[in-house]
This record gives C-alpha cells, sequence and structure tokens, in this order.
C-alpha cells in the first residue's frame, strides 16, 4: 500500500511544470507558446536564458532526486528507482500542465543521482562532450541514455540496468519529433558551445 502512495506523490512532485512557473512568473511567458514547446531546461535556455534555464534545469533534476528519497526506509535501490519513474511520468505527463510536460531527461538524470551519484557524474560528462561535439542537445540526451545504460552494467545491478534501459527507451521516443528533425537536418544546434 505504501508503494501506490510514495508513487503518487513521486507522481505530483514531477508534474510541478517548474519551466512553466518560472516563465510566468519571472518572465509573463508561457514557454509553451514558444520555442520547441517543451516544458524543459532546454527550452527555458533557449527562450529565457541561461539563468531560467539552470534554475528549471535544476528544479527538474531536483524532482528526480527527490523522489527517490520519498522511500528511505526501503534498503534496496530498485524501489527508490521504481519510485523515481513515477517523478518521470510526472514531469513528462504533469496533471499541472494539462499532461504536457518535458522529455525526461533532467528528471531521469535526478532519479540517478538520488541512488547512484557516479553514474550521474558520468552521465553529466557524456552528455558535455555529446554536446560540445554535436552541438544538438536532444542528440546527447539520447546519447547520454545510452552510455549510461553500458556504464551501468558495471555497477552489476540488474535493478538499475532494467531502470536506465527503460529511461532510455521512454527518453527516445519522446524525443522521435528530434530525430526527424535531425534527419531533416532541421533541429536547431546550440550556438554557445
Ligand atoms: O531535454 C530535452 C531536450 O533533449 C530537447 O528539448 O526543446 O530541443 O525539444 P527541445
Amino acid at each position: 500500500m505504501e508503494y501506490v502512495l510514495f508513487a503518487i506523490i513521486a507522481y505530483l512532485l514531477g508534474s510541478i511544470p517548474s519551466a512553466l512557473i518560472v516563465g510566468k512568473l519571472g518572465y509573463k511567458i508561457d514557454i509553451r507558446e514558444h520555442g520547441s514547446g517543451n516544458l524543459g531546461g532546454t527550452n527555458t535556455f533557449r527562450v529565457l536564458g541561461v539563468k531560467a534555464g539552470i534554475i528549471v534545469t535544476a528544479a527538474d533534476i531536483l524532482k528526480g532526486t527527490l523522489a527517490t528519497l520519498i522511500p528511505l526506509f526501503f534498503d534496496a535501490d530498485v524501489y527508490r528507482l521504481a519510485i523515481g519513474i513515477f517523478a518521470v511520468l510526472g514531469h513528462t505527463y504533469p496533471i499541472f500542465a494539462r499532461f504536457k510536460g518535458g522529455k525526461a531527461v533532467a528528471t531521469s538524470g535526478g532519479i540517478i543521482l538520488g541512488v547512484n551519484p557516479i553514474l550521474f557524474g558520468v552521465m553529466v560528462l557524456t552528455f558535455l562532450v555529446s554536446l560540445k561535439i554535436s552541438k544538438y542537445v536532444s542528440l546527447s540526451s539520447m546519447i547520454t541514455g545510452l552510455v549510461s545504460f553500458i556504464v551501468s552494467i558495471f555497477f552489476g545491478d540488474i535493478g538499475l540496468m532494467i531502470v536506465i534501459a527503460v529511461l532510455t527507451l521512454f527518453v527516445i521516443y519522446r524525443h522521435l519529433a528530434n530525430i526527424k528533425r535531425i534527419i531533416n537536418k532541421t533541429e536547431p544546434k546550440i550556438k554557445w558551445m
């Protein structure tokens, strides 16, 4: 029974639309009507700039990390990761923003930070190197998921591997439109790196 309650709390936590809140409160802008329309850190950087982008990305990571702390008294990381997945679902399909949210990247990273900070560090490094080379945030997000799955094998934790595989497939699914744009060469590249 606790699991259901934890999952609901995690979903509600993930549903907090930080990009929408920062855009509306700080800039009087509905970020869904600008850029890619995505309620995530990348679109916030794109539309509102570095300061807002950093705040939203940090908040979205934090949602995932906090969700893994809800069932703290359980021993196995796998329970904490499983609860974290509900925060990712909330972030992606938020009840507080008509079920149209982000693309699952930052909040997924946040739940990995909650259970395995070393792997999270590898993810950040992978993301930055991919971004430096490709200039595509979307492609770097997907590459980070794939690399983190490969790296998770070395931790010998089957639960972690399964959760990362599921999250990576979900991240790729959420980026289908980006993949099409990359193929058509219409996906925007970042200019500042
Ligand atoms: O984290 C989302 C990012 O990978 C892509 O976002 O706004 O360029 O579709 P966006």
